[in-house]
């Protein structure tokens, strides 16, 4: 029953303002316990709520006065409550921590460290200067038609640039791993219209023997750039400015007439040898020159086989090695390394460092 008349009331009042209820909360030595005494005074059955309801039954001037006082109280022991549990959840933390037998004096263990691999930071750093030049980034899959790895560039069946290129061809079905990144060229072609600036990173695939220079999975980035009145020198600067980025402002470009069917005019360039400077050494065959990528101008006939007008359009390719650069940068002697994952090589390459 609630109490309605206001003698009613300030008995009730009394009896719950008084010492008894703040000693209970303050002596419950468990939150199990704090719980049960704080809906014995607070809950919706307790002797604090009845107060609160029965106040409506009161006079208006009765109302003002005593109001106040039962919400005081409500307040008053809602802190202590409160209070009592944060005591009881500290100790509690602290016993468990007691339990643990955890001595937290102890210096800490550093957990070891990752990094990136070293072919990753390489990638990473050719595809960010590359970036800030203006290209983009593509993707194309590992696993090809012959029309996108072969024909499309303008390598036809038959053709003998198909046997250089130790293909990995798939069973019962007309496909191959791709043998370099230049399919990706065919696909951003079909997909956008230009002007472009694209680059595509990527593994690829070659039946090959496995020796410090030469592995079956290797990487890529391929460079493409089409719009009108492209010209050699645009393809000149672009990979003068990317080489010394790479390797050092001061490093020597040079750039030899080859062959690529994709490409007319082709050409191989070369970097100033990194190791002996130019006077010839062992690393470059005593030449004074590295060949580091292949380039030229796209050929029409790969225009014509995307659809570009190549009356219209004109544009540059170019495919570097990124293995080949992580060697000469690294100074790292056998390929092999990068694919061995010996943690005690890998961790030499702390990307802080380099
Ligand atoms: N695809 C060539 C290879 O794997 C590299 C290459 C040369 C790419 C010349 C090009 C290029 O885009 O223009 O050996």
């Amino acid at each position: 029953m609630s109490p309605v008349t206001r003698a009613e009331l300030e008995s009730a009042y009394v009896k719950l303002s008084g010492p008894r209820t703040r000693e209970s909360i303050a002596s419950a030595r468990t939150l199990a316990e704090l719980e049960a005494v704080r809906v014995d005074a607070l809950g919706r059955k307790s002797a604090l709520t009845e107060i609160l309801k029965g106040l409506k039954e009161l006079t208006l001037e009765d109302k003002r006065e005593f109001a106040p006082k039962i919400q005081a109280l409500k307040a008053e022991l809602e802190q202590l409550v409160g209070r009592r549990r944060a005591e009881l959840e500290s100790s509690a933390d602290e016993a468990s921590l007691q339990s643990l037998d955890l001595d937290l004096t102890l210096p800490a263990v550093t957990p070891p460290r990752g990094r990136l691999h070293p072919l990753t930071q390489t990638l990473e750093e050719m595809t960010r200067i590359l970036s800030l030049m203006g290209f983009s980034w593509a993707e194309g899959p590992h696993i090809e038609t012959e029309r996108y790895n072969f024909e499309a560039l303008n390598i036809p069946e038959h053709h003998a640039a198909r046997d250089l290129q130790d293909t990995f061809y798939l069973q019962d079905v007309p496909l191959l791993l791709r043998t370099h990144t230049s399919p990706v060229q065919i696909r951003t072609m079909e997909s956008v219209q230009p002007p472009l600036r694209v680059i595509c990173p990527g593994r690829v695939f070659r039946h090959e023997a496995v020796d410090a220079a030469h592995s079956a999975v290797f990487h890529q980035i391929e460079g493409l750039a089409v719009d009108k009145g492209i010209s050699f020198a645009d393809l000149k600067g672009t990979l003068r400015t990317f080489l010394q980025s790479l390797f050092g402002s001061s490093t020597k470009t040079r750039f030899r007439p080859s062959y690529f069917p994709f490409t007319e005019p082709s050409a191989e360039v070369d970097v100033r040898c990194l190791v002996c400077g130019g006077s010839g050494c062992p690393a470059c065959k005593r030449s004074g020159w590295i060949e580091i990528m292949g380039a030229g101008m796209v050929h029409p006939s790969v225009f014509a086989a995307v659809g570009y007008d190549p009356e219209v359009w004109s544009g540059f390719a170019f495919g570097v090695g990124v293995e080949r650069v992580a060697i000469l940068r690294l100074g790292v002697p056998d390929m092999r390394l990068f694919f061995e994952n010996d943690l005690r090589f890998l961790r030499q390459f702390d990307e802080n460092l380099i």
